[in-house]
């Protein structure tokens, strides 16, 4: 079956525990998403990118499967899914679920089977190892957990390890064995018979492993085993198989892709016979840390726009991007690229940072509202296993208040608050007790409120997804960067058939003058979209400011 053109279209990602809780328990469910479809319609989204939906014990929030085929019970049944499905069809949204393969939960049927030994079917499903004869903690290998502490967990009943890079309660698949893949292409076929649309394919650059599982750099935390397991001797291969599955259906696979290059990731995006649609890359979530929130160091504008205008040539006439600044793993963008005393306009020009560039934009819940930080008093009130990790990771280095302070600045769970719909009793997210804290500002940043008032952040957003939408340059135009040294703002360049559209876009909170490139005389530049009314005048910019320019 023939693929839809992707490449116009743009994503609307929900985390549905904290969406909208349809049916008064606390906690977000499809019964909710139902009823906000004409919403994340009237966005101007093609597609909704649903995190995990799927049973899970939720020691990583979903991301921790026990039955791939199946609803949460907590989010609906497959009925619900269904009438979820049909609806957005019926809106033209296109629905994509999260493919979470790497591994799955430990309460899986798969690992109970797997665990117990013998010569049963399950027994070679996941990574077992016998412990080392002598050596310290006498695991296999050295390699550490990506949410800190050792990757490898003794199983009494086995008598052996099993390999998890995330949280102990997620053992690693082997994808190695045949019968692995078989049962990921049946759970592929599971969803795109039902109708769903494709797949965000999750950490989908760890599943090969380089045979020998040999040690890690020693002294590296987190990410030591990386060189072994990232990228590794038989991705393409297995995702060549997956990719056969998808293209009977026509089907869209976007993969998540940690500390992949531009390089790398041409070996999965480019071409006629990629195997991937489109790779979800971390390098410009990396313009105020290292590798993690956690390690932070200043914002730096010049290290955000390397990694945006490297992706941005490395892929320009071979692949498309995916452009995104938020998801279910980041703090709030406003909270960290942006200025929370300059809101509405520091949420806009990051948004027209990033919207018009090549590649299909995504859109996390919340963001499209400008939604902030949450700043909980207690490390008991944060939720996340990889922030408590961390948290307990730093206790020989730094005092507990600087250690809740990181969370506080680092941590995914300010994502993860419930959405704020209304001024109303819980943001108006549930008519029960939240599962999760709600941030207090929902008086002031709400969708309500938003729907309102045409200069929100949210009606921003429409403007800007339908001017892309109905923009030859801003789809499939050349892009190409100027000023790139300034560190106060960032100006980039979508060249068309017939236009030149300019996005300058200001990262600071102090009025500024900028020159125009050589071939743009400013009386003839055209102001398609702006965020400051009492902005818009081509080469000066107040704070925050945004302007897209249009010259003929
Ligand atoms: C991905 C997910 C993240 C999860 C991890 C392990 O990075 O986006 O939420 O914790 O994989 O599944
Ligand atoms: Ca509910």
């Amino acid at each position: 079956m023939e693929q839809p053109d992707f490449r116009s279209m743009s994503f609307y990602q929900i985390w549905i525990r904290s969406f909208c809780d349809g049916n008064g328990d606390g906690i977000g469910d499809l019964y909710g998403v139902y009823d906000k479809l004409d919403y994340i319609k009237s966005l101007g989204v093609d597609a909704v990118w649903f995190s995990p939906i799927y049973p899970s014990p939720n020691a990583d929030y979903g991301y921790d499967v026990s039955d791939y085929e199946n609803v949460h019970p907590d989010y609906g049944d497959l009925e619900q899914f269904r009438r979820v499905l049909d609806r957005a069809h019926a809106l033209g949204l296109k629905v994509i679920l999260d493919l979470v393969i790497n591994h799955t939960s430990d309460e899986h049927p798969w690992f109970l089977e797997s665990r117990r030994g013998g010569e049963g079917p399950y027994r070679d499903y996941y990574f077992w190892r016998d412990p080392r004869k002598g050596k310290k903690g006498k695991r296999p290998n050295n390699w550490t957990s990506q949410f800190t502490g050792p990757a490898w967990e003794y199983d009494e009943g086995r008598g052996q390890y099993y390999l998890h890079l995330f949280a102990k309660k997620q053992p690693d698949l082997n994808m190695d064995n045949p019968k692995v893949r078989e049962e990921i292409k049946s759970v592929m076929r599971f969803w795109l018979d039902m109708g769903v649309d494709g797949f965000r394919e999750d950490v989908i650059t760890f599943i090969s492993k380089h045979e020998k599982l040999p040690n890690g750099i020693p002294w590296l935390p987190v990410i030591n085993g990386m060189p072994y397991y990232k990228d590794g001797p038989n991705l393409l291969r297995y995702l060549r198989e997956f990719r056969a599955v998808a293209l009977e259906y026509g089907a869209i696979q976007i993969g998540e892709a940690p500390m992949t290059g531009v390089k790398e990731a041409l070996r999965y995006v480019a071409g006629e016979d990629r195997v991937l649609d489109m790779v979800i890359q971390f390098d410009h979530m990396t313009a105020d840390c290292f590798y993690t929130e956690f390690l932070h160091h200043p914002f730096s504008l010049r290290k955000l726009k390397r990694a945006f205008s490297r992706w941005q040539y490395g892929l320009a006439g071979k692949a498309w991007n995916a452009l995104y600044l938020e998801n279910h793993d980041h703090p709030r963008v406003v909270s960290r690229y942006g200025s929370e005393r300059y809101l509405r306009q520091s949420a806009t020009a990051l948004a027209a940072a990033y919207l018009f560039q090549q590649g299909c934009p995504f859109i996390y819940q919340g963001q499209e509202l400008g939604m902030t930080n949450v700043r909980l008093p207690s490390i008991e009130e944060y939720l996340d296993v990889a922030s408590h990790n961390l948290y307990r990771m730093f206790r020989h280095v730094s005092p507990e208040e600087k250690r809740l302070l990181r969370v506080q600045r680092s941590s995914r769970d300010s994502a993860r608050t419930p959405m704020q719909w209304t001024k109303g009793p819980n943001a108006g997210f549930s008519r029960g007790k939240p599962w999760f804290a709600v941030n207090e500002n929902y008086r002031e940043i709400n969708a309500e409120a938003e729907e309102a008032d045409p200069d929100s952040v949210l009606n921003f957003y429409r403007r800007a997804l339908a001017l892309r939408k109905g923009n030859e340059a801003l789809l499939r135009g050349e892009y190409r960067e100027y000023e790139p040294q300034s560190r106060t703002l960032y100006m980039y360049e979508r060249r068309g058939e017939t236009q030149r559209i300019l996005v300058v876009c200001s990262f600071s909170d102090r009025a500024q003058t900028y020159s125009l490139p050589p071939d743009y005389p400013a009386e003839a530049g055209e102001l398609l979209l702006g965020n400051c009314p009492e902005g818009g005048r081509a080469g000066s910019l107040l704070p925050w400011e945004a302007q897209v320019l249009r010259w003929r």
